[in-house]
């Protein structure tokens, strides 16, 4: 088997992540922040070393300001929706996934709020003085991605953060993809708000991701409950991170998670971020020489957070990635991606595209492996195509 897929979930996973959860659920999986006991302080050690190493990723000065949330969803969820109110206005990109424009378009329609697309060129990349020419005064924010999960192009958000500070407009980035292996940093990038998912990138288990809020920004929670502090307060505390971390935690997941960052800090986000690009690089290069391959991504390392999208001819993307999978054992995804409107900007709304999406640990030969696939694929008679 050769897994490709790892935009939508990084495979496997660093053997320190396995390690960590297990010995968590044997060891010390109390209930973290709930207890005076050994095991419950145990447990919230490790909350808090997941914080810690997460912030380091993301040169977060304060790791109380970073929430743990179930994905990445969820945290852009609690961004966006705390802070809407009746007529407000946000400014997003094209080449969002649905996370962030369902949420706007509910909004839209239960609150009144105007939604601006930022749509850039085709494939994607938008100029960031576009964004400042959507600000108006009832914009409340723009959300952009960090990285396309359609074909990976890398969004200009260290620009937009300035422009968006200067305009006294919150910025909100979606680093579903593109955590752990694009250098990003909050304080530099003038990011308010940064949603991630833990079992990407930083190569965390299902059932993870946060949220970093500014210090100073005060959003409304989605969810109200016990938060282990405060607890002769009858209403929501604003002390963070517990504002918005009701309920008991997944404390296993997040143990993981520290691990799997602690694992991306040890490797180095440049050497993950090179070894993506080379392999990117290899499958653009291999794919190329077969004829009929249409590009939708670029191999420039600087463009792309390693993802490479493409359809062959006129076949349908779900065809492609079944024959791959039934065939050779490759695992892609096809389809749209949870993301139409990327989709529309590069003209694959009907059929989707088949997307290749490089981890840490694919290897040359997988990719070699995988351009084999598609030139047999393609030139067989056995699949009657061309
Ligand atoms: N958002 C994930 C993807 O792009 C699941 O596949």
């Amino acid at each position: 088997m050769i897994y490709l897929d790892n935009a939508a979930t990084s495979f496997p996973k660093p053997e320190a992540v396995c390690a960590e959860m297990d010995r968590c659920m044997r060891e010390y999986c109390a209930n973290p922040g709930r207890g005076g006991h050994a095991l419950s302080i145990r447990a919230g050690m490790a909350v808090n070393h997941a914080r810690e190493k997460i912030s380091e990723i993301f040169n977060i000065s304060d790791p109380m300001q970073l929430v743990f949330t179930k994905n990445a969803t969820e945290a852009i969820n609690i961004a966006i929706k705390g802070a809407a109110c009746e007529g407000c206005h946000f400014i997003t990109t094209a080449m969002e996934h649905n996370a962030v424009m369902r949420p706007l378009k509910t909004l839209e329609r239960d609150m009144g709020a105007e939604i601006s697309i930022v749509s850039g060129n085709s494939i994607g990349e938008i100029d960031p003085e576009d964004v400042r020419e959507y600000i108006k005064s009832n914009t409340v924010m723009v959300i952009s991605t960090l990285s396309s999960n359609v074909n990976g192009i890398v969004m200009p958000v260290a620009d937009m953060g300035r422009i968006c500070r200067e305009a006294g407009v919150l910025f909100l980035v979606d680093a579903s993809q593109g955590a752990g292996s694009i250098a990003l940093d909050v304080e530099a990038c003038m990011i308010d708000m940064l949603a991630f998912p833990g079992h990407k990138g930083l190569l965390g288990p299902q059932g993870t991701g946060g949220l970093y809020i500014r210090r100073g920004i005060m959003l409304k929670t989605l969810m109200e409950g016990g938060t282990g502090s405060n607890s002769e307060y009858i209403y929501q505390p604003g002390i963070m991170p517990d504002r918005f971390e009701s309920g008991t935690m997944n404390t296993p997941g997040i143990a993981g998670l520290g691990a799997g960052a602690g694992f991306v800090i040890k490797t180095g986000l440049d050497r993950i971020h090179e070894h993506k690009s080379y392999l990117v690089s290899l499958l653009t290069d291999g794919l190329s020489q077969i004829p009929g391959i249409i590009f939708y991504s670029v191999a420039d390392k600087n463009r792309n957070s390693g993802i490479v999208a493409i359809n062959v001819g006129d076949l349908d993307s779900t065809e492609l990635s079944c024959l791959l999978d039934r065939d050779f054992g490759i695992c892609t995804r096809a389809g749209l991606h949870c993301a139409p409107a990327a989709h529309g900007v590069l003209g694959t709304e009907r059929r989707g595209i088949v997307r290749f999406s490089a981890g840490c640990f694919n290897t040359e030969n997988e990719i070699f492996n995988a351009v084999d696939a598609v030139d047999r694929i393609v030139s067989s008679t056995k699949y009657k195509y061309p």
